[in-house]
């Protein structure tokens, strides 16, 4: 079965083909990168007039021949930016007379791991630390499309710490590859920056105390400031899955979103966890995709086939609930 993808949540025009939840044929992603480098984060007024230009050029990359059903981040996201992909994704299933399914976009993270991957091979339950710029949890997987939240922050993403503490520190946007980057010839020890574990048992998150603090130290140390800042999220990150995986007796440990890209989170929980990592099997996989929505939606037709025949079985929404 070949699904279009279609994600427009936030500042990534990106569509895409895959077929049976995991060969990925084509996966177009149009970035904003450079529009928002300029201001600093993602204005969402330009994002969503962006995407309305970017959307009809992304699709015409695409062989629209056999596609079997359209697959679509409804939210969570910036509602201006998910219109674009709604009302593109309602169209095309009208004109084409095939299903519509409407996609969670932290599960579409979660299903990046089956990108290019045997879907057979997974083994659950599974915890998931997902991380990007818009969210932050930690999600125990029973089976296909069973989520728990066990976990979350209580304020900032991790991948919006990192936006956050780049812009202090003189970085560009966005701030994660260039933390990373910077932190290469840093001391990840030159600065004992505090981590929130909040109470003992607590799976939730944290980060604006940490950001206070890096305010406080020299900034001009950029290097030794990012690879400081840095060793203190993926601590807390890697440590908190670790916890959850024990506690939930997961056969595998999932990273996914923006901030798995990290190397330092990689190789933390690589250390510390014992049991199957994985990771996205590319970086392209990790930040926002189109890829991603489509094998989620693949997962979701599959359960039920007979609930997404209607062309208007949708509506964007910031909040997913
Ligand atoms: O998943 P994503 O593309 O968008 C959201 O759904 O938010 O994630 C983007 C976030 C940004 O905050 C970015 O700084 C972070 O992921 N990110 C990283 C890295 N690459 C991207 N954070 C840490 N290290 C990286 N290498
Ligand atoms: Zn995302």
């Amino acid at each position: 079965m070949k699904i279009l993808g279609i994600e427009t949540s936030c500042d990534e025009t990106a569509v895409a083909l895959v077929e049976n939840g995991s060969h990925v044929s084509k996966n177009v992603i149009y970035s904003q990168i450079d529009i928002h480098s300029q201001t600093g984060g993602v204005v969402p007024e330009v994002a969503a007039r962006e995407h309305i230009l970017k959307m009809v050029p992304a699709l015409s990359e695409v062989d629209f021949d056999d596609v079997d059903a359209i697959a679509v981040t409804e939210g969570p996201g910036l509602i201006s930016s998910l219109l674009t992909g709604t009302v593109t994704a309602s169209t095309i299933a009208l004109v084409l007379g095939k299903p519509l399914i409407p996609v969670n976009h932290i599960h579409g993270h979660i299903y990046a791991n089956w990108l290019s991957r045997d879907i057979d091979d997974f083994e659950f339950p599974i915890v998931i630390l997902t991380v990007s710029g818009g969210h932050n949890e930690l999600v125990l997987m029973r089976g296909h499309l069973d989520f728990e939240i066990i976990g979350e922050t209580l304020d900032d993403a991790a991948g919006e710490a990192f936006d956050k503490v780049a812009r202090l520190i003189g970085l560009g946007y966005p701030g994660g590859p260039a933390i990373s980057k910077a932190a290469e010839n840093g001391d990840p020890n030159k600065y004992d920056l505090p981590r929130a574990w909040l109470s003992k048992e607590s799976l939730d998150f944290s980060f604006s105390g940490l950001k206070t603090a890096v305010s406080r130290l020299p900034i001009s140390d950029t290097a030794n400031v990012a690879a400081s800042f840095q060793e203190a999220v993926c601590d807390v990150l890697s440590e908190k899955l670790k916890r959850a995986a024990e506690k939930y007796g997961a056969e595998e440990v999932h990273l996914a979103g923006g901030v798995s890209a990290n190397k330092r989170l990689r190789e933390m929980v690589k250390q510390r966890i014992s049991l199957p990592v994985k990771w996205p099997e590319k970086i392209e996989y990790c930040t926002d995709n189109a890829a991603m929505i489509a094998a989620a939606g693949y997962f979701r037709f599959k359960k039920d086939p007979s609930a997404y025949a209607a062309w208007n079985n949708i509506q964007a929404k910031n909040r997913f609930t």
